[in-house]
């Protein structure tokens, strides 16, 4: 028999089967609730259980320490229903969420940015069309039932593809055959949108978009899309890397700078190095010390889980972020038993 789940302070109430997750349940229900990676790697999803059992279910222990789950705190896209639940999740929302679709998709253009980055660009079948959110991502379905999740790196609306900025991983199943075997016209099965990191639009808070590496895909999507409704919200992107090489297309959010005034561009080297004139250090140190009070701000943070982590942290105690301003996208593994 399902359960009744009460969302709070929202009140938004849903039912949950025992064999689906929480996160599976309120989805299919068209409820949206924070989440990244779905597989209880990055964190996102956690919320506090008010009243009722739930099994916690599996996940990695850095998503949730045993001092979080003592307190009662779960991951929605791990834990099932024991019995009706009072959740505490002030960010969960009815408001339209797209439905995930399944779709062939033809590799396009596929361009090594990088050494270790390639840009691949997809083509949707003529009949088709794939709706998302500024922000979002979709997951390649590949065999064995695995699943790997890529952030969409063009604006919703912009045309009949999309566009992924990929890193490679040593060993990894999925790009190791991106960057070895792949070539224009194969054929790859697409699943999405997914994920709660996205613009919000109605949103006329000034916003800090901070990226490492391959996160500027989802920052890229976000600000052309910002830039295509004509909005003029002030918008400081961040990109931070280890090399200068990592900052691929450094070219495009200069010249989104140059171009729009209410847009601003800080690169952020890791250490200083030969030929570099620009700031250096971590990238949330740079940002605290440039914004060391964000209390009116919105922050989008997306790309390494270590940075995500620090930068929640740092903006949250240092630069009186306030915890329902700060977005963010882990780019976690793919889960090891997919
Ligand atoms: C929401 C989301 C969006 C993402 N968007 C992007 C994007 O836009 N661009 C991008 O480049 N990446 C993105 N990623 C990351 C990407 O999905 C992973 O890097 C993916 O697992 C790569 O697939 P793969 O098959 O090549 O590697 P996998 O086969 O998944 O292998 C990963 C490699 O790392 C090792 N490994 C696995 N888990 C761990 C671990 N916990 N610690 C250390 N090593 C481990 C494995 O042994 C293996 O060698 C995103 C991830 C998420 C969750
Ligand atoms: S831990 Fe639940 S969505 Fe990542």
């Amino acid at each position: 028999m399902p359960h009744q789940i009460t969302l709070m302070p929202s009140g938004i109430a849903f039912a949950a089967d025992a064999n689906e997750t929480l996160l599976e349940a309120a989805l299919r229900q068209d409820i949206l609730l924070p989440h990244g990676c779905k597989h209880g790697a990055c964190g996102t999803c956690k919320g506090s259980v008010l009243s009722g059992a739930a099994d916690p279910g599996k996940y990695l222990p850095h998503a949730l320490s045993d001092t979080e789950r003592e307190a009662g705190k779960i991951l929605f896209c791990a834990a099932h229903a024991k019995s009706d639940l009072t959740l505490d999740c002030p960010q969960a929302s009815m408001s339209a969420r797209i439905h995930p679709k399944s779709l062939p998709v033809r590799i396009e253009h596929l361009e090594k940015v990088a050494e270790d980055i390639i840009l691949l660009r997809l083509r949707l079948p003529a009949s088709e069309t794939f709706t998302f959110r500024a922000g979002q991502y979709l997951d390649f379905l590949l065999t064995e039932n695995r699943r790997r999740s890529f952030s969409i790196a063009n604006a919703p609306e912009s045309g009949d593809f999309i566009e992924l900025h990929i890193r490679r991983i040593r060993g990894g199943f999925f790009t190791t055959w991106l960057f070895e075997t792949a070539k224009v016209k194969d054929i790859l099965q697409i699943e999405g949108p997914y994920g709660s990191f996205f613009l919000h639009e109605a949103s006329e808070k000034p916003a800090i978009l901070m990226a490492t590496g391959t996160g500027f895909a989802p920052i890229k999507s976000m600000v052309e899309w910002s830039l295509a409704q004509n909005h003029c919200r002030p918008l400081h992107f961040y990109w931070g890397s280890r090399h200068a090489s990592g900052l691929y297309a450094r070219a495009l959010p200069e010249r989104w700078a140059a171009e729009h005034s209410h847009l601003r561009f800080t690169p952020v080297l890791f250490k200083s190095a030969p030929d570099w004139e620009g700031r250096t250090g971590s990238i949330e140190e740079v940002v605290a010390a440039d914004y060391p009070d964000l209390s009116t701000f919105e922050v989008y943070a997306c790309g390494s889980p270590e940075m995500v982590e620090t930068a929640q942290q740092t903006l949250l105690e240092r630069c009186r972020l306030p915890e329902s301003a700060f977005y963010a996208d882990a780019f976690t593994f793919a889960a090891p038993e997919q």
